[in-house]
């Protein structure tokens, strides 16, 4: 998996009315991941979903749940798997994606190679098929996206769009 890149759909911008639908979808689509914001309304200024919707989520799909907590007190630093670069302000889906991001990737590739490190480069917020390609050759290896994804008319063909442009840039990198 290390050499490929990764869409984790961001389930902020499902319908939370029918989510296993839009979960469905994106399976379809060839998501390997599923990104799922959790906000208590303090560490960022909006609330999304807790505990219960998470576990019920587990039981929805075999998909690894990517649990983005943007909660106080997380409680949940052991070893460091992924290191998420945030391209907007965390609160929000439906932003617009800041460039900065992608020299803030590219620091990160640098230290992990100096320091000799294994974390994988997640990069989330307003991520779609303009973008992609900088994301990938900047060194991004988990691309989160929501309204890219969840707001068309087809977020299974969505997801598979990204994985191509994904994996073009990729093979442009290598
Ligand atoms: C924002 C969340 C994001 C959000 C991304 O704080 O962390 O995961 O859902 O949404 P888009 O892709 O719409 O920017
Ligand atoms: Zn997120």
């Amino acid at each position: 998996m290390s050499h490929q890149v990764e869409i984790a759909p961001s389930i902020l911008a499902a319908d939370f009315a029918c989510l296993g639908d839009g979960i469905r979808a994106v399976e379809k689509g060839g998501a390997t991941l599923l990104h799922v914001d959790v906000m208590d309304g303090h560490f960022v200024p909006n609330i999304s979903i807790g505990v219960p919707v998470v576990a019920s989520l587990r039981k929805a799909t075999r998909l690894p749940l990517d649990v983005h907590l943007m909660i106080e007190n997380p409680e949940v630093l052991g070893t460091l798997d992924h290191v998420l670069v945030m391209s907007v302000n965390p609160g929000f889906g439906g932003q617009k994606f800041i460039p900065g991001a992608l020299e803030k990737i590219r620091q990160l590739k640098q230290a992990r190679e100096r320091y000799n490190l294994n974390f994988r480069i997640e990069v989330d917020g307003g991520v779609g098929p303009e973008n992609v390609a900088d994301l990938v050759r900047s060194g991004a290896e988990i691309l989160v996206a929501g309204t890219s994804i969840f707001h068309t008319q087809d977020p299974a063909e969505a997801v598979r769009a990204l994985k191509q442009l994904a994996g073009g840039a990729l093979a442009q990198r290598a």
